[in-house]
């Protein structure tokens, strides 16, 4: 999934996150162990924990507090995952069907939520118990970027301001607190926690922004489903472009479609095929390179490491991911 000089200067880090990651899940004796044995078989691309080992690596060096917050961290975006997957009544997730689908809604939200319990259990020492408001920021900013894009989305209120402020809760804050902690855990100076915070900020919008392309992108096996945006009235950046260069009649024409409660499959494809032919899609990933080289230059003041490629490589890479 991701190329070994991204992953090689923390190798031994991810491979004991994986086997703690495990552990943190134990099983509990009813048929929560079948979603548990669900969850631990089918793991994401790992984006977070690695975000917060490489800018831990920049910042001084992984410590063992490192590796609790990357397991916290990557247990928040699993609940929130698992959540999100029941707002947008998505079917499909890292290739297999989704947990609300197989499970239900009831049982998806309650196991969501008892991961966000379990992930506080992992926290330790008194210096964890500092970091303890930056997890719950992110507890807070998640749903309300979700929350913020229901409104968006009911009023059709969209613009390239709104939409920034959604990906920015819903996505980039949990970026941006995955290299700050990163760099905390290592015992960073203030100024380099505040660039590498800002760091993970870009990175995360320039991440959301081509995570909405894909939604958009037919071609690409993402493991979720295509055209979930639409469907569930989401007004994202490509679409946005497109909006904003229309006649008022025509726009209206769109939003109406967009807004309606059923549609279909070819209807879909239709819009979709309209925003990419007007160079909509491209439009959207020149946006996600200039977020990436707002993050890069965010690392001038850190030597030159094998961990600074690796965060620089990780930055570029998912600018041009097709999964
Ligand atoms: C998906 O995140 C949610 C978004 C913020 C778009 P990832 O694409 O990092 O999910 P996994 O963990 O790799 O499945
Ligand atoms: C990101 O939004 C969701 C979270 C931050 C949890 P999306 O709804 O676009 O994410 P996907 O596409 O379902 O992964
Ligand atoms: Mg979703
Ligand atoms: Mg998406």
């Amino acid at each position: 999934m991701h190329t070994q000089n991204i992953t090689d200067p923390i190798k031994i880090y991810l491979e004991l996150f994986d086997k703690r990651f495990s552990e943190s899940l134990k099983l509990e004796g009813f048929f929560v162990d079948n979603i548990i044995e669900y969850i631990l078989e089918k793991k994401g691309k790992q984006i977070r924990p690695i975000l917060t080992f490489l800018s831990a690596n920049v910042a001084g060096g992984v410590s063992s507090q490192t590796i609790r917050c990357a397991l916290i961290l990557e247990l928040l975006h699993t609940a929130s995952l698992i959540h999100d997957d029941v707002i947008d009544q998505s079917e499909k997730r890292r290739g297999e069907t989704t947990l609300n689908k197989i499970w239900g809604n009831n049982t998806a939200v309650l196991f969501g939520d008892y991961l966000y319990g379990k992930c506080l259990e992992l926290i330790e020492t008194e210096s964890d118990f500092k970091l303890l408001p930056k997890f719950a920021k992110i507890g807070s900013d998640l749903p309300l970027g979700e929350l913020l894009q229901k409104e968006v989305s009911d009023k059709s209120d969209f613009s390239e301001d709104n939409y920034y402020k959604v990906i920015g809760k819903k996505t980039a804050s949990m970026m941006e607190v995955c290299a700050e902690l990163g760099a905390l855990s290592a015992n960073a100076t203030q100024e380099e926690v505040n660039s590498l915070r800002t760091f993970g900020f870009y990175m995360g919008l320039a991440f959301q922004i081509r995570d909405d392309i894909l939604d958009l992108s037919p071609d690409f096996n993402t493991g979720k489903p295509f055209g979930n945006d639409i469907k569930e009235k989401k007004i994202t950046l490509p679409l946005i472009y497109l909006l904003n260069d229309l006649p008022e009649i025509e726009r209206q024409e769109i939003l109406q479609f967009v807004n309606k409660e059923i549609k279909q499959d070819t209807e879909i494809l239709s819009l979709i095929d309209r925003i990419t032919k007007a160079g909509y899609i491209d439009k959207a990933d020149e946006k996600v390179l200039s977020f990436c080289r707002l993050a890069e230059i965010q690392l001038n003041g850190f030597k030159d490491s094998e961990s600074k490629t690796a965060l620089i490589e990780l930055l570029y890479s998912l600018a041009s991911r097709k999964n």
